[in-house]
């Protein structure tokens, strides 16, 4: 029988619709649909609804209970179509007629009620989240009448969670679980061992979790700090927990329902400092707390971890398993008998190569259990097995070669999905990992690079933030390191890249700030602090300045008169052209009270804009910025070193300014940074000579930074080497010394 079920209905129903007040509807679902198309009025919500549900969609068809204040009266399989039909929901499958193809849906909201169609479950759930959501984003009791047509452009869509460094309450990962569906994530990572604590209750070694869950420090840092140390469950203040194999199952049918897979991480050969401190057969060494890796040359190892495996495949259903295979130290496998043995029986040239041979022992374990093997992208060294697909994280590189090898790929770059790193100006944030990594280039990633070949980005599964936990002690801090970045991400798997912009996004999330209140997330809230860019204009020798918050139409004001800015200061509304140097001191206002501290924007129209720069040294190849222009382009780097405006040395920095001719000079001011977590200082000293020739030089000044025996998490500052009395040269040797071995970050050498 063929017939289009939603015309049908549409002869026989009861109109029911409401004029909802004058209340505004909201249909700004996130992740964006494929097609919005919103009708005139709304349906009530001030009734009870029959749901009707084709065979395969019953279970599913339950979630319409959750949805809050959806009255439902009763649940009915669908059969046909009845004469005076009340308002209704119906959960159907697709005909061929509606043309909807696997994970697709239709969601639409009309007076006779609701209709989702799907030809398949996953299609089906996408629907009932939207129907979800769309409910959550109401302020009045009805819903908009819709018509939304829809499909995922990933199947693959991740949220990742370490439960190792910080332990996490079993209810806090049904919430976790709750905010995923509602934002149509499918698969939930759960990194479930690390060196910081084994977390999953595995019968045949009770020690796992009886001695490696537990810890006399309850914060990550104190325990790295001092011992790295795991105590006996029971002991007095002990500091851990576990799942036990019941809750683990529990959370498995849970997340199932809401159409999320859970795929566990067992972590191997490194990361496992927690089993060989219980276990310390399983090491090289035989002792306890003296490595991170096990022993590949143990066959007691892959015993251990078969049998671990035997248990986690018992409780997890997903197709993919997860085996780590990151940063394995492997340095105590080069003086080990055994694992030199296994290599020179193998014939293996690397140790590499011995991580390949480990993890294909777990490759092949998995493939004849019918189960697929995910490894961290270190898993390409040394070879990679078969069956494998690859989480690439270090960057996207790893990512590339597998899927141009014809592997399947889980993209999840530290470059744009590491939702442990600051999502904000460090200065203003919780200690986080490092990195910066703020909402818009977390929506700036298109998993699909454009090195991956055509006819391979198939091999591209789809996208995932990982949320490690060093520095999140509890829910409330994972909350607000994933929200609402994982709303962005949750867009960059669903909606087709060419539907996706960012100020459109920004937009529409105005009304999840809102959602996520209601669901108590503690997400991280748009700063007030404005932000800006300066591009030069060399032609005018002019500034263009832009400034901008967080804030959705922000309402900012600014000086330039060296005033401090308050509710009479000129209202930004356009960006602003300056011709003259100045300091540009700017904040944001809500009605008359400043909401933000003031942004001194420094503004040099300086002598060394556009000149030639000649590098004695040369910049570190990875921070290259603009090249030789980057110094004396007059735009000045911001709050994070990625910016593509500072320049990194791993050297000292020695360069000559040509004026092109001689100029009177008063100061050469250097800007740099300093950001002690990822290794970058201020240099120990600077020191600046000029000449007419270009050959001999005189030293026309120097200055010693002062060094801040505790640094901040970030600092930014100007050293100015100012001369005693103005000098004529035509150019300047400028020489700053790397004291630390660290990294030097700068970007502009003013000249005056
Ligand atoms: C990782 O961040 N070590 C996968």
């Amino acid at each position: 029988m063929k017939f289009s079920r939603l015309t049908l209905l549409g002869c026989f129903l009861v109109i029911t619709w409401c004029s909802s007040s004058a209340q505004e509807l909201h249909a700004d679902l996130i992740p964006k649909p494929n097609k919005v198309v919103i009708n005139e009025g709304a349906l009530s919500l001030d009734q009870s609804f029959p749901v009707y549900y084709s065979e395969r969609f019953m279970e599913l068809s339950q979630l319409a209970t959750d949805i809050p204040g959806m009255r439902i009266s009763s649940f009915e399989l669908f059969k046909r179509v009845k004469k005076q039909q009340p308002t209704s929901i119906w959960i159907l499958e697709s005909q061929a007629s509606d043309n909807l193809r696997a994970s697709e849906y239709t969601l639409i909201i009309n007076p006779r009620g609701i209709v989702i169609k799907s030809p398949d479950v996953a299609g089906a759930m996408a629907g009932m989240q939207s129907l979800h959501q769309l409910r959550m984003l109401q302020d009045s009791n009805a819903l908009p009448f819709v018509e939304i047509q829809d499909k995922p452009r990933f199947g693959y869509r991740g949220l990742h969670l370490d439960v190792s460094r910080h332990f996490m309450p079993f209810d806090f990962l049904k919430k976790y679980i709750d905010v995923m569906a509602l934002y149509k994530f499918n698969q939930f990572h759960w990194h479930l061992t690390d060196g910081a604590g084994w977390r999953l209750a595995i019968n045949r070694y009770p020690e796992l979790t009886s001695k490696a869950a537990w810890r006399p420090q309850a914060h990550f840092q104190d325990w790295e700090q001092y011992g790295k140390r795991y105590v006996a469950q029971g002991t007095p203040n002990a500091h851990g927990g576990f799942y036990t194999q019941e809750q683990a199952r529990e959370l498995v049918a849970y997340a199932a329902r809401k159409g999320i897979n859970i795929i566990p991480e067992i972590e191997m050969p490194g990361h496992s400092e927690e089993v060989l401190a219980v276990y310390p057969e399983l090491s090289c060494t035989g002792l306890p707390y003296t490595q991170n890796e096990f022993c590949v040359g143990n066959e007691q190892t892959f015993t251990f971890l078969k049998n671990v495996l035997d248990e986690v495949l018992d409780i997890f259903p997903s197709e993919y398993i997860h085996i780590g295979g990151d940063e394995a130290d492997k340095s105590h496998w080069k003086t080990c008998p055994k694992c030199q043995a296994l290599k020179e029986k193998l014939q293996l040239q690397t140790e590499e190569e011995l991580q390949s041979y480990a993890v294909q022992q777990m490759d092949e374990y998995l493939q004849a259990k019918g189960r697929k093997m995910i490894g961290w992208d270190e898993i390409l060294e040394g070879g990679l097995t078969d069956g494998a697909t690859v989480m690439s994280w270090r960057g996207e590189e790893g990512g590339i070669e597998a899927a141009n090898k014809g592997h399947d790929v889980i993209m999840t770059p530290q470059s744009h999905l590491y939702f442990d790193f600051y999502q904000f100006d460090p200065r203003t944030q919780p200690k986080a990992f490092g990195g910066y990594l703020p909402l818009e280039r977390v929506y700036s990633y298109n998993p699909v690079s454009t090195q991956i070949d055509a006819d391979k980005a198939k091999h591209i599964l789809g996208a995932q933030a990982n949320l490690w936990t060093e520095y999140m002690p509890n829910p409330q801090q994972v909350e607000y390191m994933a929200f609402p970045r994982a709303l962005a991400l949750a867009e960059v798997n669903w909606t087709e890249q060419e539907q996706r912009d960012f100020p459109e996004f920004r937009r529409r999330l105005q009304k999840h700030y809102a959602l996520l209140q209601d669901l108590q997330v503690n997400y991280y809230r748009p700063s007030f602090d404005v932000q800006y860019d300066v591009v030069y204009d060399s032609a005018k020798r002019s500034n263009r300045i832009t400034l901008s918050s967080e804030q959705f139409d922000p309402t900012i004001r600014y000086t330039t008169d060296g005033t401090d800015p308050d509710n009479q200061s000129p209202l930004y509304i356009a960006p602003i052209d300056l011709a003259v140097s100045a300091t540009l001191k700017t904040a944001s206002f809500l009605d008359s009270a400043r909401m933000s501290p003031i942004t001194n924007v420094e503004l040099d129209i300086h002598k060394a804009i556009g000149k030639s720069v000649q590098y004695n040294t040369k910049w570190n190849e990875r921070y290259p910025a603009q090249g030789e222009r980057t110094l004396v382009d007059g735009r000045k780097g911001g709050v994070t070193y990625q910016d593509g405006k500072w320049q990194g040395f791993t050297s000292d920095i020695e360069l000559v300014i040509d004026l092109d001719r001689r100029e009177e000079l008063r100061r050469v001011a250097a800007r740099f940074m300093q950001m002690p977590g990822p290794g970058v200082f201020f240099p120990g000293s600077i020191k600046v000579w000029i000449s007419d020739n270009g050959k001999s030089y005189r030293e026309a000044g120097s200055l010693v930074p002062h060094v801040d025996a505790n640094p901040g998490v970030l600092d930014i500052q100007s050293f100015e080497v100012k001369f005693d009395k103005p000098v004529m040269a035509k150019f300047i040797k400028f020489e700053a010394k790397n004291t630390k071995n660290a990294f030097l970050f700068i970007d502009e050498l003013v000249v005056d």
